[in-house]
């Protein structure tokens, strides 16, 4: 375990295509920082949430998980700190993350899920102080980059995951583009599932491309799909590739965090 002086506080929202990989990402890199000694809050916004069996969770305790209460202000005109909130909903995960849950549907004909977006929206803007890293896994598409101001308005930082298609590059410049729209001040791309040296090159060269920085590519590893099928996974999956490549995102998103402190 690597652990270094303790850095800036850093929110970071992991978006990209249906299907591409945001939620094992989000596990993996979640666990990965909590292994070097940092103290994370995982936040499922996705209205099928599943981040919780990325964690380490069985699918029972990811049930459990109690959702966030809808449209909350947090910190400001009576409503509740930041650490509050995390303190009543948080669960701890196995490998050391929090996990919040901020959208359930539970049954049909619910309604919109725009109230469990504002909280998170107002959740990110607070800051907090006692979290080295708060990691947003979101739903795929692109509405949380419009509603309401955007859910991930007060990010500090992107990751577009994006495996080796053309539809997963093309999302992920149109997610760049609104994001600076958004003001978000950083972007990196997150290449998942390559099965080849051409995989990885292709990844790498259509990123370039379209300007998007990479902060690194994992791998298509059978252990992950494995440990996916498998449901609760006690230790963090995958092969010495993967964990190295891991923490090449790692340090890249921990260098970009020197830049933002800089810039704010
Ligand atoms: N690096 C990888 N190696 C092998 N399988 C992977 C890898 N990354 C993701 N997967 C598999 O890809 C599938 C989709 O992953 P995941 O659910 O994380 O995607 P997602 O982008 O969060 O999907 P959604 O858009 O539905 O939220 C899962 O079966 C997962 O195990
Ligand atoms: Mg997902």
């Amino acid at each position: 375990m690597t652990t270094t002086a303790r850095p800036v506080a850093l929110k970071v929202g992991v978006v990209g295509k249906g299907g591409v990989g945001k939620t094992t990402v989000a596990g993996l890199l979640a666990r990965a920082w909590a292994e070097r000694g940092r103290t994370v809050v995982a936040i499922d916004t996705d209205s099928n949430p599943n981040l919780g069996l990325s964690l380490g969770l069985s699918l029972e305790e990811t049930e459990a998980v109690p959702v966030l209460p809808r449209s909350v202000v947090v910190g400001r005109a009576g409503g509740p700190a930041a650490e509050d909130l995390v303190g009543e909903y948080g669960r701890p995960t196995p490998a050391g993350p929090t996990l919040l849950s901020a959208i359930r549907v539970a049954q049909a004909g619910a309604g919109c899920t725009c109230g469990g977006h504002a909280t998170v929206r107002s959740l990110l803007a607070d800051a907090l102080a006692d979290v080295d890293l708060t990691l947003v896994d979101m739903e795929a598409g692109l509405e949380h980059l419009s509603r309401s101001g955007g859910t991930l308005a007060h990010a500090d930082l992107l990751l577009v995951v994006c495996e080796p298609t053309r539809k997963s590059v093309v999302t992920a410049v149109r997610t760049a583009t609104l994001a600076a729209e958004l003001g978000i001040p950083k972007v990196l791309a997150v290449g998942n599932k390559a099965r080849s040296p051409e995989d990885e090159d292709y990844l790498r060269t259509a990123l370039a491309e379209e300007g998007l920085a990479v902060a690194g590519v994992l791998p298509y590893d059978e252990d992950v799909a494995r440990a996916d099928r498998a449901g609760a996974v006690g230790s963090p999956p995958g092969t010495p590739a993967v964990r190295a490549e891991l923490e090449t995102v790692l340090d890249a998103v921990e260098s970009s965090r020197g830049s933002l402190a800089a810039d704010g």
